[in-house]
């Protein structure tokens, strides 16, 4: 069976939640006070994490998504597999991936969960859900 296509485990998971938390700690954020993290599950079943850098001129700030997707692949080369990816952020609010960063994501993990505080709790949804109808250059 392809590993993409397994569930990921309620361990997995909670390792998801714990490696974002610990990246969000290390968010540059002091523009909107908004500390995010990220973790994500590779096929190989590495794990690579993120956290938002903001900048002074705000449209060059890096959500804490996109930094884990580019950190993988600078740690680890080009083919990455996202099996699943986690986000947390330090107000407990809900928060989903923006726009751009479902792109990210779609580009290396077409077949990806992703974890979210949602405005009802907690979410798990197929990146297909979060950004139906996304991009491919093939
Ligand atoms: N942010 C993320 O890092 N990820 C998200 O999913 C939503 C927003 C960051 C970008 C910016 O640094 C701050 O949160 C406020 O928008």
């Amino acid at each position: 069976m392809n590993p993409a296509k397994k569930d990921v485990s309620s361990k997995q998971h909670q390792r998801l939640l714990g490696a974002a938390r610990k990246a969000m700690q290390r968010a540059y954020a002091p523009y909107s006070q908004f500390k995010v993290g990220a973790a994500l599950l590779t096929s190989e079943g590495e794990v690579f994490t993120g956290c938002n850098v903001e900048n002074a001129s705000y449209g060059l700030s890096n959500c804490a998504e996109r930094t884990a997707i580019f950190a993988a692949i600078a740690q680890s080369g080009p083919n990455l597999n996202i099996r699943a990816i986690a986000v947390v952020n330090d107000q407990g609010v809900p928060c989903s991936p923006c726009g751009a960063c479902r792109q990210v994501i779609y580009e290396f993990g077409p077949d990806a969960t992703v974890f979210f505080q949602g405005s009802k709790g907690w979410k798990q949804s197929h990146i297909t859900e979060l950004l139906p109808e996304g991009f491919r250059l093939k």
